[in-house]
Parts: structure tokens; sequence; C-alpha cells
């Protein structure tokens, strides 16, 4: 059979023009994301300065020649971009700018995620998944899937994939292993500098985590103040020095997650970290957008319960939390949900 005669899955990109957009784009139409039998059409959603900017990323897609891929649109009508959208990327977001407090970006953020979840309510599939990309990645998901009351809030999530490949490249660093022997890290949380990356749980080789870096660093204490003072920091502040280092934030490597996310969550796999909308697990308050343990059996993800989390751990969380709460208050304040 001919791979690339499935029925067609539409796949809409907020924020097409952008640099997560450019490093995203051709890699669903090659089909990395949804895989090597499902043939994609492509919706581009901008902003009016952006749509030059997606216009041209449309005509290189086009150039691609990419069998799987059966059309582009760009739009900036969030009703046309969202229309029968399966798989929906919220890439495009205000970026903080000199001058922004806090509640300024999370209202700008308000004013885009609402609307956007309002139309994905009204014209996206019966089956439509959302990955929140843009930050404040965790509170803008929270705000469309607070707009979108007919959509199962199961299917939001925000985007922290990233933290958790970055968690898993730096162990593979510290451990001289290969990235896939480890297995078990979660990113517990706020998609932002008082995230949790916990190895508590983690194995490398099958081999408990902290028993390989006390064997590696010299013992028990070394292992927990590399935890504490190298790793932790380094991940979770990892956004901040990639913005130091290369200019600008992280795109390739976000697209990356974010293709990892959507495949993962449509084929399966174990262990992995994503921001879903709270039940109460962990004692994470109803409703928040709080990165988790999760695992997919093809149909979305469901979070890992039932692990314990140490004094140490459970401080952690309940600081990042904290943020959310906080995060959430000031949307409600604004009268946004
Ligand atoms: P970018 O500035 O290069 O592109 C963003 C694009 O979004 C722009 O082209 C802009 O015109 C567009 N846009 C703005 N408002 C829009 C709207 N209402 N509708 C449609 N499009 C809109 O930024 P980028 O580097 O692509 O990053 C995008 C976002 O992703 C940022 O918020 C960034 O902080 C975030 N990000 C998140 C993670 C994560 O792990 N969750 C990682 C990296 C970046
Ligand atoms: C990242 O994690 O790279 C992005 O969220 C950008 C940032 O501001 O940290």
């Amino acid at each position: 059979m001919d791979a690339t005669t499935g029925s067609t899955t539409t796949v809409t990109v907020t924020g097409a023009g952008g640099q997560i957009g450019y490093a995203l784009l051709f890699r669903i139409a090659s089909g990395a994301m949804l895989g090597p039998d499902r043939p994609v059409r492509l919706r581009l959603l901008e902003i009016p300065q952006g749509l030059a900017s997606a216009e041209g990323t449309a005509l290189e897609l086009q150039d691609g020649a990419f069998p799987l891929l059966r059309g582009v649109d760009v739009t900036d009508d969030p009703r046309t971009a969202f229309e029968g959208a399966s798989i929906a990327l919220l890439v495009g977001a205000r970026p903080r700018t000199a001058g922004m407090e806090r509640g300024d970006l999370l209202a700008a953020n308000a004013g885009i995620f609402g609307p956007q979840g309002a139309a994905l309510n009204a014209v996206a599939a019966d089956d439509v998944q959302v990955l929140v990309v843009g930050n404040p990645a965790n509170t803008n998901a929270l705000i469309a899937a607070a707009s979108a009351p007919d959509i199962p809030a199961e299917r939001f999530a925000a985007l922290t994939r990233l933290d958790h490949d970055r968690a898993l490249a730096q162990l593979a660093v510290a451990l001289d292993a290969p990235v896939a022997d480890i297995h078990g890290v979660t990113i517990w949380g706020n998609h932002s500098a008082t995230q949790f990356p916990d190895v508590a749980h983690a194995t490398v080789a099958g081999r408990p985590v902290p028993d390989a870096l006390a064997e590696r660093l010299g013992g028990a204490d070394a292992a927990r103040a590399w935890l504490d003072d190298v790793f932790i920091p380094r991940v979770a502040q990892r956004g901040a020095e990639i913005i130091r280092v290369r200019g600008s934030s992280s795109a390739a490597s976000a697209a990356n997650a974010a293709i990892s996310h959507v495949r993962d969550a449509v084929h399966g796999t174990e262990w992995t970290s994503a921001a879903l909308v709270s039940h109460g697990e962990y004692d994470v308050p109803e409703g928040l957008v709080c990165s988790f343990p999760v695992t997919s059996d093809g149909d979305g993800y469901r979070v890992i319960e039932g692990l314990e989390l140490d004094e140490r751990g459970r401080r952690r969380l309940d600081a990042s939390v904290a943020e959310l709460v906080a995060e959430r208050d000031a949307v409600r304040a604004l009268g946004v949900i």
C-alpha cells in the first residue's frame, strides 16, 4: 500500500512565521511528528505583521515537495486557521518587552489565548489535541482550555518536554551514559525557573541515578550537592542560558520537543514529562496546568500517579505550584477566566 494514502490530518501552527515555526513546519511536513503514513494539511496562523514571513515559509514548504503534505494555508484569522484542526500547536505569543511587568505579559497573552481557545472550541475537529508552546506556556494553556468549554481539558497541554530533554542530556554527560539508557526523569511544575527537574525515580541502564551519581562524584553528599547546585539550576535556567549565548531564545530544540510531545501522545510512550490540567494529582490544585510525570498509550497523556516525593522535592514542587497559582490569580483578576 502507498504509505501516504491515509486520511489527511489538519495541523494548525500559530506564530508560524517565527523562529520555532520555521524549525517545526518542515519536520511536520516530513512525517516526523505524526508518522510516515499520515498525510497532513498545514494551517499557518499569524498576526498581520507576521504574514509575509509565514507566506515565505509556505512557499518553501511547497518547494520541499513533501509526499505527505496535502496543502498549506496561511491566514491571520483564528477561526479559519483552526477549522477542522486535529492538532493545534500554539506557538505564537507576545514576548516580554522592556518595561513590561509580569501582569502586563499575562494580560497581553490572555488577549491571544482566550480568543484562540474560543476559536478552537467553535471550529476544531472533535478529536483536537492542543499543545501550548508560547510563554508563559502553562498559564496560556490554562486560559485556552478555560475558553474552550466543549473541548475536554485533557486535550490541552503545555510544553515541558524541552525541559525534560534538557535534563536527560545533562544527566547523560554527568553519567557518561547514552541518553537512551536514562529513564524515569520528571519535570514538575511550571515551565519557568521554579520548575523541579527530579531524578529521585530515574534509572541509568536499570540502576538508580542517585546511586550512579554518588559513585561517579564520590558519595551521596556530593551527588546531592551536584543535583542542588548544578543540575537543577542548569536545567531550570537553560532557556535563559540559550538566550544569553545565542542572542535569541531556543528554537530548533523547542521545535524538536514539540514534535516529540505530539508524536509520543499519538503513538504512545513510556515515562516522560508534560504539563497537563491537574485533577488534584500530587495535591496540585485542580485546574492548574502543571508539569507531571506522564505516560501515553497513544490516546493522549495520563499522569503517572503514586510516586513518593521526599520533603525537599515536595518543597520544590510547592514553590513552583505557588507561582502557577499566582499566575492563575493574576489572570482571574483580569476577568479572563
Ligand atoms: P518568534 O518571535 O520568533 O515568533 C513568534 C511568532 O508569533 C511571530 O512571528 C509573531 O508574529 C507570532 N504571533 C504573535 N502573536 C500571535 C498571535 N496572536 N497569533 C498568531 N501568531 C502570533 O518567537 P519563537 O522563538 O518562535 O517563540 C515563540 C514562543 O515560544 C515564545 O513565547 C517563546 O518564549 C516560547 N518558547 C517556549 C518554549 C517551551 O519550552 N515551552 C521554548 C522556547 C520558546
Ligand atoms: C526556553 O525554555 O528556552 C524558552 O521558554 C525561552 C525562555 O524564556 O526560557
